[in-house]
């Protein structure tokens, strides 16, 4: 059965690519751009296509059981600055690709939510699926609605769906020279010899969860077949809280360099702590984050030190 990765190309899809190939998935992946670090895997087949050419990508979900959509076209900082563009490019190039999934009889379709932003300020810690969703920011707004969609979805057509609230994910294959992505972005300054730089007084808390850890949580979503009265919305994240200073402190222990550290306003889509409660993913997927901090920071610093700011690969492009 054939499992198809929109967006495959990317951090999180190239890992997943690989976990899923460990799994014994038949993977095809779907992107506008090859990945940044690596050449195409003689087991995959691959699709260049954009997600916004809805014949495309009816095409490309044709004969597929499982559907990953992690294409996205915001990111949190920046998506206030454009909502209707957030919306058609996400929400409604989004419903496409469910119609086009029902059409084709694709059995599952799992999305890539934001553990980070679709609940807002949080009321209680460490929050929990059921706590209430107050996005601060365009991007929480249409990956809610994009799972409101996927409900309606599978309500009325039976098109099945799992949605992972991803919390913050960081390691190998993650642009380190990006805007996105604390541990990456600073574990690529101390590599070039440039300064941290940190919004704020450094006491934002997060939820860091190792990437081979989190695409393992998205293959058994893939796996997982919920009965009528279980959920299909899981938080997938590390479970525990690291402020922006205990990273950097951290990263001290792991790094062979010396850590220099800037700090700048703080930002106004920045909510001041998120730490997810991961136990429905622990009970119902029978998953556990296995790799801590400091083995997630070593892995991923030996990473950054293989890839060179000089190569191609590192060229930017807008995804
Ligand atoms: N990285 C994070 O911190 C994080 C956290 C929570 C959720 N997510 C979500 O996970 C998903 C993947 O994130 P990522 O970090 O791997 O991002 P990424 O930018 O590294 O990868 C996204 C991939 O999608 C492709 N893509 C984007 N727009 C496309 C289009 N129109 N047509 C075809 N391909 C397109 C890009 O080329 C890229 O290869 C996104 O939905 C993102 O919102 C990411």
């Amino acid at each position: 059965m054939k499992t198809l990765v929109i967006g495959g190309n990317g951090f999180i899809g190239t890992n997943l690519v690989d976990a899923l190939l460990e799994s014994g998935h038949d993977v095809c992946v779907f992107d506008r751009y090859p990945s940044r670090y690596r050449g195409p895997l003689p087991d995959v087949s691959y699709i260049a296509g954009d997600f916004a050419n809805h014949g495309e990508v009816a095409e490309a979900v044709r004969g597929v059981d499982r559907v990953f959509h992690l294409a996205y076209t915001t990111l949190p900082q920046t998506s206030n600055d454009d909502p209707v563009y957030d919306v058609r490019s996400n929400v409604v190039d989004t419903l496409q690709l469910l119609q086009s999934c029902r059409d084709a009889d694709v059995s599952k379709v799992i999305f890539v939510s934001s553990g980070g932003t679709v609940y807002g300020i949080p009321e209680r810690i460490p929050i929990a699926e059921d706590h209430p969703t107050e996005p601060i920011c365009s991007y929480g707004i249409s990956k809610l609605t994009i799972e409101k969609y996927l409900s309606l979805f599978q309500r009325l057509w039976g098109l099945d769906y799992v949605v992972a609230r991803l919390s913050n994910p960081y390691g190998e294959q993650q642009n380190p020279y990006s805007k996105q992505g604390a541990i990456g972005v600073f574990l690529g300054n101390v590599a070039q010899g440039q300064p941290i730089t940190i919004w704020g007084d450094g006491e934002v808390v997060r939820d860091y969860v190792y990437i081979k850890d989190a695409v393992k949580a998205l293959v058994l979503a893939a796996e997982y077949e919920p009965g009528p009265r279980q959920p299909r919305i899981f938080n997938v994240g590390y479970g525990r809280g690291y402020s922006l200073n205990q990273i950097v402190e951290e990263i001290k222990n792991v790094v062979d360099m010396p850590v220099q550290i800037n700090y700048t306003p703080a930002r106004p889509v920045d909510v001041p702590v998120n730490v997810l409660d991961i136990s429905r993913a622990e009970r119902e997927l029978e998953w556990k984050p296995q790799v801590n901090l400091h083995m997630g920071l070593s892995a991923t610093w030996k990473w950054i030190k293989t890839i060179g700011k000089g190569s191609d690969r590192l060229v930017e492009h807008k995804s």
